[in-house]
């Protein structure tokens, strides 16, 4: 049956494991394995902004022998004229692989459910997955074992990145944990989804309003922006809500001295993050955002030799 991979849940805990233990083969060897050759051809859509994804997927699907199309929205018949399912259903005759960045998850739904190839999360407002695969990507190579780790999340907890942390280490074994004002907390479906699978791996779930008591002893201390694509009508009251939340170089120092610090990018320094902090020894910025190119690889290998 086609495997699709909308949101981090998708994927059981062993699953995860056996996509993250190929991305560091494929990072090892990058043009060895090439499921894509023919060249099959791969649709890539954004209806939203982007830069990582779009040159990730793209290089990632050449370096797997295959050819990416990229189509944006504004140019395509989807959003205005044409349903994602009837979409899928055209797409589906031609391409190996459909890959959308969009904005509500039920459009990925319908389309996943109108096609036999696998449809990717490419960021939606409530998840951002890919970005996950190469998150705890970069985790394992700085620590290890993902296993028990502490992992704090800070700002926007009803954003995409943060219901993905949620989602993506409740499966993987880590104490997640966001820190949020209260109005801006993760929704409540999702928070029940990630501590089931929490419940199941051997992770927990928690959501705190305090930034220090989130961060105390964590391993890693993450955050994002404070806008994301769709909200930029609400930025003044955001940035006069989330000022608590921003990760400097005090509020690092209640985490684990050698903790790291990650940010999928871009970054507004001086909002979420000040510049000493990510510019800084701990942060592993550079290092995430090239594993959306290996983690993204190793996940089409994977989706394709499920079907
Ligand atoms: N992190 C991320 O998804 O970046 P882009 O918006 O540039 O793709
Ligand atoms: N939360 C951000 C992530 C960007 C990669 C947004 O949705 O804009």
């Amino acid at each position: 049956m086609t495997r699709h991979f909308l949101r981090d849940d998708d994927l059981t805990q062993a699953e995860q494991n056996t996509i993250l233990d190929l991305a560091v083969e494929l990072k090892k060897d990058r043009f060895g394995t090439r499921p894509l050759a023919g060249p099959q051809t791969v649709a890539v859509i954004f209806d939203k902004s982007s830069t990582r994804t779009r040159v990730s997927f793209a290089v990632g699907i050449a370096d797997l022998g295959g050819i990416p199309l990229i189509i944006s929205t504004a140019n395509s018949q989807l959003g205005g004229k044409e349903t994602a399912g009837d979409t899928a259903r055209v797409l589906e005759r031609q391409v190996a692989a459909i890959v959308w960045r969009t904005y509500a998850q039920s459009g990925l739904v319908e389309m996943a459910a109108g096609t036999t190839v696998p449809v990717v999360n490419a960021l939606s407002d409530e998840f951002h997955p890919c970005q996950l695969l190469a998150d705890l990507l970069t985790i394992r190579e700085h620590r290890g074992e993902l296993q028990g780790l502490t992992v704090t999340f800070l700002g926007d907890g009803a954003s995409n990145m943060a219901q993905s942390y949620l989602l993506a280490c409740a499966v993987a074994g880590i104490h997640v944990r966001v820190a949020s004002p209260a109005s801006y907390a993760p929704d409540a479906s999702v928070v029940a989804d990630a501590e089931a699978r929490a419940t199941a791996s051997g992770g927990s779930v928690e959501l705190f309003t305090d930034a220090a008591a989130a961060v105390a002893g964590a391993d890693v201390v993450v955050t994002d922006t404070w806008v994301s694509m769709g909200k930029e009508a609400e930025k003044a009251e955001r940035i006069a809500t989330f000022g608590d939340y921003r990760v400097d170089s005090a509020l690092m120092a209640q985490a684990k001295p050698d903790a790291l610090f990650m940010h999928c990018l871009p970054a507004d320094r001086g909002y979420e993050v000040t510049a000493d902090v990510i510019d800084g020894p701990q942060s592993v910025i550079w290092d995430e955002a090239e594993n959306r190119l290996h983690a993204q690889k190793a996940l089409m290998v994977w989706l394709l030799s499920q079907q």
